[in-house]
């Protein structure tokens, strides 16, 4: 696949990975703090973060390879050394597999919770974590050296 139409729609998903997160976040909050039930519509607001963070993971994996990244590991001294590089061969993917897996982890443990505090509860812990990592990582355009558009 072109890799200038994968740049494309990773950068469009990131809006929906960002919406879906805050919607789950303000859904398992709301759950927790009005004492509501873990309903259908709980479980989606989750289901659509995981999906779109998962999508997202899989592009970005698909993108690093297809635009060389990994070569930057040859000359590891060289790559450490220079913030673009860096940003793009190591911070970038390390910190958003990450947080695709605290994101995860937290959607396994709050199915598996038999409470519905305990659900809403390890939802909203992990949920934002995982965001807030997602939310450091992103190429922001007021980022130095590394900054990019807010749209492709
Ligand atoms: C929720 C997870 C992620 C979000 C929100 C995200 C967001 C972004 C954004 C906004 C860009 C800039 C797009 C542009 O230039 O217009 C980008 C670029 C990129 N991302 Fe991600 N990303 C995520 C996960 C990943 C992962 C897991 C990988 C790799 C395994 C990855 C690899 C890349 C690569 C290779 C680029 C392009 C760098 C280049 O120009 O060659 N991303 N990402």
């Amino acid at each position: 696949m072109d890799n200038t139409l994968l740049l494309t729609v990773h950068s469009v998903l990131r809006w929906a990975v960002l919406l879906f997160g805050l919607y789950a976040i303000t859904k398992s909050a709301r759950g927790l703090l009005h004492k509501q039930d873990f309903t259908p519509n709980h479980n989606m607001a989750a289901t659509l973060f995981i999906a779109s963070v998962h999508l997202q993971v899989v592009i970005g994996l698909l993108l690093y390879v297809a635009r060389g990244w990994a070569s930057s590991f040859a000359n590891m001294a060289e790559t450490m050394g220079n913030t673009t590089l860096r940003f793009w061969s190591v911070e970038h993917v390390f910190g958003m597999v990450l947080a695709a897996v605290i994101i995860q982890i937290g959607r396994t443990k709050s199915k598996k919770a038999v409470e519905t505090t305990r659900k809403h509860k390890i939802a909203l812990i992990y949920f934002t974590i995982g965001l807030l990592l997602i939310l450091a990582m992103i190429p922001w355009p007021f980022r130095a050296d590394i900054g990019r558009s807010l749209w492709p």
